[in-house]
């Protein structure tokens, strides 16, 4: 089974609108929900690509009552901590006619030291062979060496644990070899202090973080693909996918979850970054998370292209 954690869900409000002016009153002229956060975002690309999952986290209250119920709607299976105080934060964003896009980010709610402890519980039931996905920043009530904390706790299982986070959050994982780390190229860059040009660059790095212990490294480059470094030691790129870029939010999760997904179904390191790339691009081309369709159409088309290049058509 694969199992993502969102510490700290949101409900996301989006409210379109003219223009946005500080100290005015706006009318919206559209406004949805939308249950958000990374860990959720890998869980409903995972289940537009139909692989099993279950979503862990922490929601209290009645906004985390709706970010339940829109999770249930999106077909993914929560199996969230209910706390006993709070309410789970609600994000507003903005989009105005201009293009401009304005964001207000609550901080959230605090976990509690017993709901924390039923969620070690809980991950203490993964078993061998499972997947646990770790993405994104620690909330403040939480330790910052959570994550280190959840590898060892499972690492003498051995669960794949996959980390998508920067700096010390990442790198202090390495020790515990994580199945996956996902850093982008300025992600990869910042952890050495240097600027990454080229794929040169990129491989480089990334090896570095295998000596370290990271099992696959998978650097995503934005509208210009990806660069994998498998732990059998080779590395193979994507190419870029063609499109109109519409919101690039979410696109790093729904990467992660394509490989993942590609993973599971074919066992292929090449089919599963590609898989990765097109699940990231068709979210990018979107103005919310992908569907399963999109993701399908540029899969087949980076399949088409990388075969064309290596001369297999
Ligand atoms: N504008 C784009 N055009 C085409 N593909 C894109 C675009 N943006 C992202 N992608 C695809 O999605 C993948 C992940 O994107 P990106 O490198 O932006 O991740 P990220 O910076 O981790 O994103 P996030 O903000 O979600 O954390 C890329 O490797 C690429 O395959
Ligand atoms: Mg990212």
């Amino acid at each position: 089974m694969i199992y993502t954690v969102t510490f700290n869900p949101a409900l996301d409000y989006t409210l379109r609108l003219d223009n946005l002016t500080a100290g005015r009153i706006h009318r919206t002229a559209e406004e949805s929900f939308y249950a958000g956060g990374k860990g959720i975002n890998v869980s409903n690309v995972l289940t537009q690509l139909d692989i099993p999952n279950i979503a862990l986290g922490f929601i209290a209250g009645f906004t985390g009552d709706e970010i339940e119920r829109l999770v249930n709607i999106l077909g993914i299976k929560p199996e969230f901590i209910r706390m006993p105080a709070g309410n789970s934060r609600v994000n507003v964003k903005i989009r105005s006619a201009d293009g401009a896009e304005t964001d207000i980010n609550a901080r959230g709610c605090n976990i509690d030291a017993d709901s924390l402890n039923q969620f070690y519980t809980k991950i203490g039931d993964l078993k061998s062979k499972d997947y646990l996905i770790l993405s994104g920043s620690i909330p403040n009530s939480l330790p910052s060496d959570i994550y280190e904390t959840i590898l060892q706790k499972l690492s003498t299982k051995s669960v794949n644990c996959v980390v998508d986070a920067t700096g010390a959050l990442l790198r202090n994982t390495l020790k515990y070899a994580p199945f996956l780390i996902k850093p982008n190229k300025e992600e990869l860059g910042e952890l050495f202090n240097e600027t990454v040009q080229d794929d040169d660059d990129i491989i480089r790095l990334a090896r570095i973080l295998q000596k370290e212990g990271a099992r696959n490294v998978l650097v995503s480059k934005g509208a210009e693909g990806a660069v994998l470094l498998t732990e059998t030691g080779i590395y193979m790129k994507a190419p870029p996918a063609h499109g109109t870029t519409v919101n690039t939010v979410g696109a790093g999760d729904s990467m992660v979850a394509g490989f993942l997904a590609g993973w599971s179904l074919y066992g292929d390191y090449q089919k599963a970054l590609l898989l990765g790339t097109a699940s990231g691009a068709a979210t990018a081309f979107c103005e919310n998370i992908a569907r399963k369709d999109e993701i399908k159409n540029i899969y087949d088309a980076l399949t088409k292209k990388t075969k064309s290049q290596k001369g297999e058509e």
